[in-house]
């Protein structure tokens, strides 16, 4: 069955194509992967598709562009709206235009700046609904995610605990037929911040629900790292000397 991986990719950010480059060599080593990378852009930029061509991987190359009024004004902070979520709607859409009802296959969402243990891929295979496992240091803690002790279920989290799925969009992966058959289930883009997720998988499944992989959950597998921002200081005192780095050298 294919393994539909959805991961948008944001250009305003100079590691874009390093963080892709990473990420591809990642997905190279999963066996019946398709990787749907959606730029929060108007238009799929040729950079992105050099990347995706180069990278040996079996790919879908879209775009789907943030609104100015979801997107929060200069100055803004980052997490006044959730990232990613006209993206991913973007791929879900994707995915119902081009899937059988009854295709068999499991839905990952990957953000470009994680840290992905290929066993993670292995584990997320039997997911016949919802498949849950914890992601490592997220959200002030050293992992978060669902856990069972003698039949008592709860979730562990330092976040908003009253969350109704408290879970990092890395922590999860998503059966397609379940999708297709939720032909609703979509990203909120106005969902309050780390209530992103649960906007999707409320319309999936109840909490009772979630599979617990990675010997029932024990196994940290995916690690929310994220990228520092580069300085380029040096580059804009170069340029203003007229001694810039060669715009003809991609990077
Ligand atoms: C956390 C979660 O891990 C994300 O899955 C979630 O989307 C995000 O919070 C949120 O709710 O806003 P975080 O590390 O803070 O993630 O977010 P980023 O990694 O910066 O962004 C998530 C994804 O969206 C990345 O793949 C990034 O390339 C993309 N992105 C980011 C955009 O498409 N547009 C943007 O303006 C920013
Ligand atoms: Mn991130």
């Amino acid at each position: 069955p294919e393994r539909p991986i959805l991961t948008p990719s944001f250009p305003r950010r100079p590691v874009q194509k390093a963080e892709l480059v990473r990420l591809s060599q990642t997905l190279l080593h999963v066996p019946a992967l398709h990787w749907v990378v959606v730029e929060d852009a108007a238009a799929p930029s040729a950079l992105v598709g050099g990347v995706l061509a180069a990278s040996g991987v079996s790919f879908t190359h879209l775009s789907a562009e943030t609104p100015p009024d979801l997107r929060g004004g200069p100055g803004a902070p980052s997490w006044l709206f959730p990232r990613g979520a006209e993206q991913r709607n973007r791929a879900l859409r994707w995915l119902r235009d081009t899937r059988g009802a009854h295709e068999p296959g499991v839905v990952y969402f990957a953000d470009d700046d994680n840290t992905y243990s290929l066993r993670l891929f292995e584990e997320m295979r039997s997911t016949r609904g919802v498949s849950v496992w914890p992601v490592g240091l997220v959200g002030g803690c050293a992992w978060s995610g669902r856990w069972s002790r003698g039949g008592v279920v709860g979730f562990h989290t330092g976040w908003r605990p009253e969350r109704p799925f408290p879970l990092d969009m890395a922590g999860f992966a998503v059966a397609l037929r379940l999708l297709l058959a939720h032909p609703r289930a979509r990203f909120d883009p106005r969902a309050e911040r780390g209530f992103l997720e649960s906007s999707f998988l409320g319309g999936l499944v109840t909490p009772g629900q979630l599979e617990p992989r990675a010997d029932n959950c024990t196994q940290v597998l995916v690690w929310h790292t994220r990228t520092e921002k580069p300085k380029l200081r040096q580059e804009e005192q170069l340029q203003r000397q007229g001694r810039g780095s060669d715009p003809d050298i991609e990077v």
